[in-house]
């Protein structure tokens, strides 16, 4: 176990054979480095994007290094981000933000398209994928009847 990154409940080994030597995915991904570039191609195409472009800052260098941190802690990094910013408690950091199922689908999709092009061994793809989803649809804090109680 790779020091408190392990108090978050965070998922470090995808397989029996990864349990066995002890390697967390943040190890086999080959660390910052690979985070790092996750986050910016993830900005790329969340800069492009109509809907979750006004959410985010002008200036996204600080949301680069903070998704970054966050992800390379929870997958078995160093508490960097912890030590910087406490517990992430997202859910919270996001209650600002207007998150529907919309904005999630696009968050999702960026994510998608970023994960997918880092060419990884199939069960980290697969368990980034599934991870990536029921966290984007966790951080919903909005009702479809946002639309249907619009006064006309
Ligand atoms: C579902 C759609 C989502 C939307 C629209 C969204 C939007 C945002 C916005 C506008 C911010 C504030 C600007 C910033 O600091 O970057 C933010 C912060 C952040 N988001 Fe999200 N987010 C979503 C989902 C997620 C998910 C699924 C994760 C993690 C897997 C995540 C991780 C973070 C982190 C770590 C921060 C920085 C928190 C801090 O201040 O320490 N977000 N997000």
């Amino acid at each position: 176990m790779s020091g408190a990154s392990g108090s978050f409940g965070s998922v470090h080994r995808v397989s029996d054979e990864q349990q066995e030597s002890n390697e967390t995915v943040y190890d086999r991904v080959g660390g910052d480095a690979f985070f790092v570039a996750l986050v910016d191609r993830f900005y790329a195409g969340v800069a492009e994007d109509p809907v979750l472009r006004p959410l985010y800052p002008d200036d996204l260098s600080e949301s680069r290094r903070t998704l970054a941190g966050f992800l390379a802690q929870y997958w078995g990094g160093p508490p960097d981000y912890s030590d910087e910013r406490g517990h992430p408690r997202l859910r919270m950091r996001h209650a600002p933000f207007t998150i529907g199922q919309v904005e999630r689908d696009h968050w999702f999709a960026h994510m998608v398209d970023a994960v997918r092009s880092a060419d990884l061994p199939e069960d980290l793809e697969a368990a980034m994928l599934e991870y990536f989803d029921r966290a984007a649809t966790h951080m919903i804090n909005d009702s479809p009847l946002r639309f249907a109680t619009r006064p006309e």
